[in-house]
């Protein structure tokens, strides 16, 4: 794949970086691999500016604004000897100021493409406030919705989050061989297996087998390098004993050596630092010493390179083509971006916040990404059937508070008086109707909840249908926000039953970071629909799915447990030698609950029905390097245009090590009419079938298989059985 490592911009930017590296000073190439901040939660900037005479800041994470990061820049570039730019760099996660759908809730669309219009569009705002480099995307695989971070990533499969790894890098960086305007570096974290944390408590252990490491994490990270990510963020956490920071084999061995990675490798905050709490380092000076030599080739945030790499370096423990490498790589890439030549951002450039271009995109992203559950074919409230009738809508997250909360975590750059509420949009879609808005209660325990629930059952119970909205606000889920109970908080549950009690039909919107437990509400709504958090245009994209001018089309990229106790639950685990069949007691299962989620994964309802037709496999012998196309044709059978997702999972029936029961390998995103079809080809190669045995070779290996081509990971009505020769 060309990307901008493989082009002849970046072999005139590195010519140029390594005459500027030649002319640097000791304390000039540390200052190159220092970044400073403060918190992306904190309006404290600090500009460190008695660093600049020596050279010593290289990067900023966290200054907002063009004026700002231009001041800055000019001081800095005045007071240094040699004027070398600095890098400001953000937590640009879904949106600069306009803010999209989670990550997760964009995963759901099946669409990589909103993913790389969404940070195509990130990148562009961030570009005109200064910012060069974001610390996105996260495609860390996520099978424990007690991590609150699931809510930054692409969801539990390898496959799926390795195709929006590569739309997300390209949206940052663009697509062509140079970095164009308006683009900015991505940084791919958390490097590695930070999702893994057991019990899912963030900054915990991750202990897993070599085997799962290369197959389940390790892959995204690879797409993402194709696709050509300038860089990649170490994780806090350790892998089988050793800090990921500090982690030799990990950041050199792994990422350089078998993934071809290029660009340089970046803290977390703090991760340097980290490396003597866990046990690992014996002091700030050793932990420097183990982060740089794995390969950590830039701190954030402060002074511990500054500090001490001159010092390693003159007692030979950190040789200078070590730091030399470090420092080229952060200076090719000043070069790459224009930056040197350009280092001042046109201040007259952040007009386009929150433009109407960059909202139409919001809503149409927000609209992918909702995953209906359950319809008894309430929805749509079509205005045909709902003009004139009262409509009640419950619930905090619908109203103002919601504002603020769907923006979802990592929104601190956006502004929510850009938000379009669920009342908002409600409002203006079913115009026809009367719209009876009352709060019921928020997401935490409040004195007077009971008052207000009550007020809200009475209002609701004069209604023809009832549109509840529950879920989680948005600083419970993203980083530092683990949670052991997947339930709804607050009276939240009360508020649910108290509105079904009334005998009204309840269609129920949950907006949450997070997978979250549904299971008492599933057979006792009329319609059930995750919206996630959508970003500024959320009123306007649930309305228009609820009034049936847009059929929802998302499919759920994550189990969801029927209960907390199911998590970690992920579909493509593998089967034991006891699986539960229910054959006799003696099985791999709980006494008080079912094995199976509460909806699987890849599981997603429509307005409207799709049957797929002729399906055809090339053949049922594949050989080791060869591939099988498989064509069928999808045809909307419905009365609503919508989409549908063809999903090919396959499973290798027996291998020197146990292969999960099924497996995605491929999939694709069919928008249809009414009564329209179209024809889809997949390929499934035999490279797809590869996985590390035991001994940590990578392998395919010969022997029967299966293949699905499936509308959800549990629909089996097309199989079909192959064999590697
Ligand atoms: C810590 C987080 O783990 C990381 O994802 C983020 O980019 C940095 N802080 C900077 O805010």
């Amino acid at each position: 794949m060309s990307n901008i490592f493989n082009s002849s911009a970046y072999n005139e930017a590195r010519k140029r970086a390594e005459d500027l590296l030649k002319k640097m000073t000791l304390a000039e190439k540390t200052g190159q691999l220092s970044q400073f901040g403060t918190s992306i939660y904190s309006d404290d900037e600090q500009t460190f500016s008695d660093h600049f005479a020596e050279g010593k800041v290289g990067s900023y994470l966290t200054i907002k604004g063009a004026s700002h990061t231009n001041s800055i820049q000019r001081d800095l570039l005045k007071a240094t000897r040699l004027p070398i730019p600095a890098f400001f760099a953000d937590d640009v996660i879904h949106g600069y100021r306009t803010t999209f759908p989670t990550p997760l809730a964009q995963s759901c669309s099946w669409n990589p493409e909103v993913t790389r219009k969404t940070c195509e569009i990130s990148a562009k705002e961030a570009y005109r406030a200064g910012i060069k480099w974001t610390f996105s995307p996260m495609v860390d695989i996520a099978r424990d919705p007690r991590w609150g971070r699931i809510m930054e990533g692409y969801g539990e499969d390898t496959y799926l989050c390795s195709r929006f790894s590569e739309a997300a890098v390209k949206g940052y960086q663009g697509d062509g061989e140079k970095m164009e305007k308006d683009h900015i570096y991505a940084c791919m974290k958390h490097y590695i297996a930070y999702g893994a944390c057991i019990g899912g408590r963030d900054y915990n252990t991750s202990d897993l087998s070599l085997q799962t490491l290369h197959d389940v994490y390790l892959p995204p990270f690879k797409a993402g390098i194709d696709a050509g990510a300038a860089t990649v963020m170490a994780s806090f956490q350790d892998v089988n004993g050793v800090p990921s920071t500090g982690n030799k084999y990990l950041l050199t061995d792994v990422l350089r050596g078998q993934l071809g990675f290029n660009g340089f490798v970046v803290s977390d905050a703090g991760g340097v630092v980290e490396l003597i709490p866990h046990g690992f380092a014996e002091d700030l000076k050793d932990a420097v010493r183990l982060a740089f030599d794995a390969g950590c080739d830039m701190i954030m945030a402060g002074d511990p390179y500054n500090d001490f790499l001159p010092k390693l370096i003159e007692e030979g423990k950190i040789t200078t083509e070590q730091l030399d490498r470090a420092v080229l790589s952060v200076l090719t890439l000043k070069f790459l971006c224009g930056l040197m030549d350009e280092p001042l951002v046109d201040e007259e450039g952040e007009d386009c916040f929150f433009c109407d271009e960059h909202m139409t995109a919001a809503r149409t992203a927000a609209e992918e990404c909702a995953v209906l559950l359950e319809n008894n074919g309430i929805l749509p409230l079509t205005p045909e059937n709902y003009k004139g009738k009262r409509v009640a809508l419950v619930g905090s997250l619908a109203g103002y508070d919601g504002k603020v909360h769907l923006l979802g975590g990592w929104s601190c750059l956006s502004d929510h008086n850009h938000t379009v509420s669920i009342e908002e949009g409600l409002r203006k879609a079913l115009s026809d109707c009367e719209i009876v808005y009352s709060r019921g209660c928020g997401i935490t325990a409040a004195d007077n909840d009971n008052i207000t629930i009550a007020e809200a059952v009475k209002a609701s119970a004069e209604c023809d249908v009832i549109i509840a909205v529950v879920g989680e606000e948005a600083g419970m889920s993203g980083e530092a926000n683990s949670r052991s109970d997947l339930t709804l908080t607050g009276n939240q549950h009360e508020l649910i039953e108290s509105l079904i009690a009334t005998g009204k039909p309840v269609v129920l919107l949950v907006a949450s970071g997070r997978p979250l437990v549904l299971t008492p509400y599933k057979d006792k709504v009329a319609a059930m629909m995750l919206i996630w958090q959508m970003g500024s245009a959320v009123g306007d994209a649930v309305a228009n799915i609820l009034a049936g001018t847009v059929s929802p089309s998302g499919h759920l990229t994550t189990s969801m447990p029927v209960c907390t106790g199911q998590v970690p639950i992920y579909y493509n685990h593998t089967n034991t030698g006891r699986p539960a069949l229910g054959r006799w007691p003696f099985e791999s299962k709980y006494r008080d609950c079912q094995i199976a989620p509460l909806y699987p994964f890849g599981y997603g309802m429509s307005y409207t029905t799709f049957s797929f037709e002729n399906i055809t496999v090339s053949d049922n012998k594949m050989a080791k390097d060869g591939k099988l196309t498989i064509t069928l044709t999808v045809r909307n059978t419905g009365n609503f245009g919508g989409a549908s997702v063809v999903q090919l999972y396959v499973r290798d029936l027996v291998g020197s090590c146990v292969r999960p029961v099924k497996e995605l390998k491929g999939f694709e995103k069919v928008f249809l009419k009414s009564g329209e079809c179209k024809s889809v080809t997949l390929t499934l190669s035999a490279s797809d079938m590869a996985f590390h045995n035991f001994n940590m070779e990578k392998v395919i290996e010969a022997g029967k298989c299966k293949l699905w081509i499936s509308q959800s990971s549990d629909d089996e009505a097309f199989e079909f059985d192959f064999e590697i020769i």
